[in-house]
């Protein structure tokens, strides 16, 4: 038997087959484009991702014969997206995806509107989709009003895959339509963003049978048996039952684009005035909670284009041993940040640089001051009661290590980093398809991988990066405030 986890990323689309103890047997990926037709717009068509998932299917089934064997399939996307369809499930226009800020005033209104927050435990913020379909009404509004059902991301392949119109929890819950507590949709939310119930698809938890491959996909894959496909999940819900996080006390800090800090909840513990997410998990009765910061290896990246040096460069002259904080200071908000701030206008900074400042004084900066955004939301996520005592640290970020012992030494906790092989969201995805086919219990499928190597903080300097955090808290200065 085999299962199949597809990754709907931001720039590409990944398949992952595993084997049924799990065991990953290949993965094939496949690109596409984001579209940015004004500053601030990022838009898919979703066309693209069905070319892109038929495509790696048909490699994957050529490549590797247990695909014929085929029982059951999760998708996990990227969250936030609207697609939006009509009465004959035609899509009406370019999926707003989750980085598309475009919608920040509808979203301040939304908001400020009472109960709001209240009732989806989180902050609306720019990228969530109901202030998405607020803009779509005031801008496009002959095409809101043909809109027949708006569905996520990887609820859209679901409806590829099934048929049906049929989304999971841990994607509704970024909408700003869900009570996130109640893990339904909220008839008063959606009144409060012009929204009614059956525009909605129906809901169901992560791992459980969202429904059954359609006859004639399964024709051109190749499969002779029904194979059942989960609700699936959110992309960081996804990765985190990829790595094993299910549980109170359970984590991961991803070094990403985005940088994010995420701990498993037991319990509903919705904390918007820090800017946390408070999202359903996959799985029944829990939840999570992450902080984001919107550039984190964007914030080196950035600065590897300006030198022209690679990432790696940069940071291979800082060596092994960590040196107390430097005294320039770099404030990460190249495109505004979310934890802890909502902001979307605030920009970066340096500050503290003088005439003997070098480019390895900017590099050290740029780490640390990742470093402590994600200490700023490792401070909200213990505010709400989340005390993790250990993180897996993953992402492209962790290849440098000095970065991971600052990281270690601001946040005070050790990381973990996974042995080689997958712990992403396709292996959470397909991991979530395989509990759905066999409904075996989550625990047993959900586990955390080998560990390759831990990162200890640095006791001796503790107090200094303390010092040094202080005065990164102190150097935010809203823009709106000031202007
Ligand atoms: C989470 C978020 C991103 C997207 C894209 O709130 O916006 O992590 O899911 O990965």
């Amino acid at each position: 038997m085999s299962y199949l986890g597809i990754d709907l990323g931001t720039s590409g689309l990944r398949a992952l087959l595993v084997d049924d103890d799990g065991s990953p047997v290949g993965s094939v990926e496949r690109g596409y484009q984001v579209s940015h037709p004004h500053p601030g717009w990022s838009e898919q068509d979703p066309a693209d991702w069905i070319t892109a998932l038929d495509a790696a299917v048909a490699e994957l089934r050529d490549s590797y014969p247990s695909f014929a064997d085929l029982r059951g399939i999760g998708v996990a996307g990227h969250m936030h997206g609207a697609v939006l369809l009509d009465g004959t499930d035609t899509v009406l226009r370019p999926c707003i995806l989750w980085n598309d800020t475009r919608a920040h005033g509808e979203a301040e209104v939304l908001d400020a509107t009472p109960r709001v927050r209240e009732t989806s435990g989180n902050i609306v913020f720019p990228g969530f989709t109901a202030p998405k379909l607020a803009w779509v009404r005031a801008h496009e509004p002959d095409l809101f009003g043909m809109v027949a059902k708006v569905l996520l991301p990887a609820a859209f392949l679901n409806l590829y895959l099934t048929g049906d119109h049929v989304g999971d929890l841990s994607d509704a819950a970024g909408t700003s339509w869900l009570d996130t507590g109640a893990r339904s949709w909220s008839d008063e939310l959606l009144a409060k963003g012009h929204m009614r119930k059956d525009q909605m698809p129906r809901l169901v938890e992560g791992c459980l049978p969202a429904g059954t491959l359609r006859p004639e996909i399964a024709r051109r894959w190749g499969l002779s048996r029904p194979v059942t496909v989960a609700g699936g999940a959110g992309d960081n819900a996804a990765a985190a039952c990829g790595i094993g996080a299910l549980n109170e006390g359970q984590g991961f800090v991803s070094l990403g684009t985005s940088g994010v800090l995420l701990a498993a909840r037991d319990g509903y513990h919705p904390a918007p005035e820090t800017a946390l997410h408070t999202f359903c998990h996959a799985v029944p009765g829990r939840w999570y909670q992450m902080g984001v910061m919107l550039s984190a290896t964007d914030s080196l990246n950035w600065l590897s284009r300006i030198t022209g040096a690679r990432p790696a460069d940069l940071t291979a002259p800082l060596g092994e041993k960590l040196k107390a904080p430097g005294s320039v200071r770099f404030l990460p908000y190249l495109s505004g940040e979310r934890t802890p701030h909502n902001d979307a206008i605030i920009r970066a900074s340096f500050t503290g640089i003088g005439v003997e400042t070098s480019r390895d004084d900017l590099v050290q900066a740029v780490l640390e001051g990742v470093a402590f955004g994600l200490r700023d939301s490792f401070e909200a996520l213990k505010s709400a009661g989340a005390s993790p005592d250990r993180l897996f640290a993953i992402g492209g970020g962790t290849a440098s290590n000095y970065w991971l012992k600052v990281i270690a030494t601001v946040l005070d906790l050790p990381l973990m980093l996974p042995a080689g092989g997958e712990f992403g969201a396709a292996l959470g995805a397909a991991r979530l398809g395989m509990i759905a086919d066999t409904r075996c219990a989550p625990e047993e499928v959900i586990t955390s991988p080998a560990i390759s190597e831990g990162v200890t903080p640095n006791v001796s300097l503790k107090d200094a990066f303390e010092t040094a955090y202080e005065r990164f808290r102190a150097a935010y200065q809203p823009v709106k405030a000031t202007q």
